[in-house]
Order: C-alpha cells, then sequence, then structure tokens
C-alpha cells in the first residue's frame, strides 16, 4: 500500500483564520482529516464590516494555534506531512501575507513542498471533497466578492462564461441586511427572514436580465432595495423585502443559468452534463432546490459542496494543493500574494461605467 498525500492547508484570506489536513484514500477518494475555521464576526460586527488590519491582526495572533489543532485533530505527526498549500490570493494583501508567509515558512521548516493556491479555485474545486466530480464541468461561484459562471476544464484551465459587472452576489445578500438593520455579516440572514415574507410584495428590478448573456448585475436591486427600506414601517413589511429580494435573485439565477447552459454545452462536447455551485451563498437553501430543479428539466447533474465548506475554509485549499502535489505543481518560496487573481486571467475586465454586454 502506497502512502497517501497528506496535505496541510491554510486559508486566511478573508476574515477567517482557517487550517485543514486532508488526505485520500484507496479509491483516490479526497478524505477531510481536521478542518478548523475560526471567525472573525465579534472581531468586525461593530464596524459593519471587514476592518482590514484588525483582520490582519487577528490571523496574526491565531494562526499558529490554528494550525496545531487541525494537526493534532488529524491524528498525523507533523513529518507526516507531504506538501503545504496556502491562500495566496485574491483577498486582502495584509490578511494573505499572514498565511503565506506561515505556509512558506512551515514547508520551509518541515522541508517539503511550498503550493500557493488560488482561493477562487479551492471554492471550485470543494465539491470534489464529497463528491465524484470529473472535468469539464459548469461552474457558479457565488460568494462575497465574486460571481461567476466557469467552464472548469481542469487545474488551473478556466474559461469565464459571465460575470458580475457590479456588486457581487453576497455583497447584494449583505447591503440588504445591513438595510434592513440585520447584524453583519446579514446575508445568511435574509434566507430565514424571507420564511416569514410575501415574495411578491414587492416588484423589484432584475438588471440586465434579457442582455449580456449569462453577465449579472446587482447593484440596480440593491438601490432599490434600500428606497424601499426607507419606507417600511412594520416588521410584516420588513419579511415581505427580504423575501421579494430573495426572490428576485432566484428568479435572475434561473434565466441567468439557462444562459450559461446554453454557452457550456457550444464550448464542449459533453456525455454527461454537470453543474456546480460553490462559495458562500451556495449555502442558500432556497437557491439550492432552486437550482436543483432547473437542473433535473435540463439533465444536469447539480452539485454542491456540503453547507459547512461553501463559505471559506481550508479544506478546499488543501483539495487544490492535494491535486496540485499529484501534478508536481510546486512554487518557490518567494511567491507573491495577489490580491486580484482571476481565475481566467484572458477573460476581458467587465466592471465599472461604460461596460458595454
Ligand atoms: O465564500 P465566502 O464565505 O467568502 C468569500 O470568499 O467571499 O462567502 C461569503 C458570502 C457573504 O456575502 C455571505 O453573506 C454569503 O456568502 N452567504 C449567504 C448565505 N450564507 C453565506 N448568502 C445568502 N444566503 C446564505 N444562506
Ligand atoms: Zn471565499
Amino acid at each position: 500500500m502506497s502512502k497517501k498525500p497528506l496535505i496541510l492547508g491554510i486559508e486566511t484570506s478573508c476574515d477567517e483564520t482557517a487550517a485543514s489536513l486532508i488526505t485520500e484514500n484507496e479509491q483516490g477518494i479526497p478524505v477531510v482529516l481536521s478542518n478548523i475555521v475560526s471567525s472573525q464576526i465579534d472581531v468586525h460586527k461593530e464596524y459593519g464590516g471587514v476592518v482590514p488590519e484588525l483582520a490582519a491582526r487577528s490571523h496574526i495572533e491565531k494562526i499558529d494555534l490554528i494550525v496545531k489543532k487541525a494537526i493534532n485533530e488529524s491524528g498525523k505527526r507533523i513529518d507526516e506531512i507531504d506538501a503545504v498549500a496556502s491562500t495566496a490570493g485574491p483577498g486582502l494583501i495584509v490578511c494573505l501575507s499572514v498565511g503565506l508567509s506561515f505556509g512558506k515558512a512551515f514547508a520551509l521548516a518541515i522541508k517539503k513542498p511550498f503550493i500557493a493556491v488560488n482561493h477562487l479555485e479551492g471554492h471550485a474545486l470543494s465539491p470534489k471533497l464529497n463528491s465524484n466530480l470529473n472535468y469539464p464541468y459548469l461552474l457558479l461561484l457565488i460568494s462575497g466578492g465574486h460571481s461567476q459562471y466557469l467552464n472548469v476544464q481542469g487545474i488551473e484551465k478556466y474559461k469565464r462564461l459571465g460575470t458580475t459587472i457590479d456588486d457581487a452576489l453576497g455583497e447584494a445578500f449583505d447591503k440588504t441586511a445591513k438595510v434592513l438593520g440585520i447584524e453583519f455579516p446579514g446575508g445568511p440572514q435574509i434566507e430565514i427572514l424571507a420564511k416569514k415574507g410575501d415574495p411578491k410584495k414587492y416588484i423589484l428590478p432584475k438588471p440586465i436580465l434579457n442582455k449580456g448573456g449569462c453577465n449579472l448585475s446587482f447593484a440596480g436591486l440593491k438601490t432599490s432595495v434600500l428606497k424601499i427600506a426607507k419606507t417600511i414601517k412594520s416588521e410584516q413589511e420588513k419579511f415581505d423585502l427580504a423575501a421579494s429580494f430573495q426572490n428576485t435573485i432566484e428568479e435572475i439565477l434561473y434565466k441567468k443559468t439557462k444562459f450559461a447552459f446554453n454557452e457550456f454545452e457550444k464550448q464542449n462536447n459533453l456525455n454527461k452534463k454537470v453543474f456546480v455551485v460553490a462559495g458562500g451563498v451556495a449555502a442558500n437553501k432556497k437557491i439550492r432546490s432552486m437550482l436543483i430543479k432547473l437542473c433535473k428539466e435540463n439533465n444536469y447533474e447539480s452539485i454542491f459542496p456540503p453547507i459547512e465548506l461553501c463559505g471559506d475554509n481550508a479544506a478546499m485549499i488543501a483539495m487544490v494543493g492535494l491535486e496540485k502535489f499529484k501534478l508536481k505543481k510546486f512554487n518557490n518560496l518567494d511567491h507573491p500574494a495577489i490580491p486580484r487573481w482571476a481565475l481566467d486571467e484572458n477573460a476581458i475586465f467587465l466592471k465599472g461605467a461604460g461596460v458595454k454586454l
């Protein structure tokens, strides 16, 4: 029996300090041995958003302990680790630098290879931690900083089919929560409030719904929610606005995902059609069930990471590390932190005023 790779993953790109050890079983299926995530919600709550300097300080304070805990919980020894994978970008540079430097130093100390990981690739590969997933697949990545449809053809091989031209979907959830007076981070709360409201009460805009292929836009929707929120007088109206927002997002994603299916099928010769949804917003149960229904209607297999692996974590970073380790794709110890790092580096920049769709 050959030794299976044991990978330490480290994640500090934003406000979660995380470390994880993963390996694979005899059948080559990944196995998560430990997955420690320390969130900084309490640090940032009073500011209503992530404060980079405070986030970095908190990563520095906790990183040793979190990595130690991940190693202890895995039941493995340090000298059994085969490679160290750290997030190198995209993210807040002061935060990235903590996990990146720690990972490099750790790899150097144990004399094992170092792997620099794109955080978005971590999300993209996160469903591999609980399902048998082969390339190519269509990915909808919906997080706090990104909203994209990607044709995933292999490790480091991504073709962007569509992206948001303004706000990310998670950002739209968080801003809606904020105007409804919900404490940071409010995104997940919207789904809960929405259950008590009337989804048809407010007619909200669906920007670029019928143009721009599977590109997305949420800024106009956010502005409209803000205007209505100022007129709200009762708790029930608050629930109705949350429900109307949630419903509008579902309608936008339903239509845009259909465009993405078309694009994906044009670009690939497929025996099997697979649709993967990842990133923090993939934890939204109503969005999940709507997309599962859409997949059934269009003969797609739908795959989601487990809820606890939708948000930021280090198991997904170790997952990319595992694939790269097997391909011997290692990085030098002078690898920089990369605050802006697209998965498809050939895709054109589609943000801001004057964007033509
Ligand atoms: O992937 P993630 O943990 O961090 C980034 O890389 O951005 O995503 C965080 C985002 C936040 O905007 C959060 O509000 C959103 O995911 N989110 C949700 C839900 N759970 C997390 N949005 C809607 N419904 C949820 N249940
Ligand atoms: Zn993320």
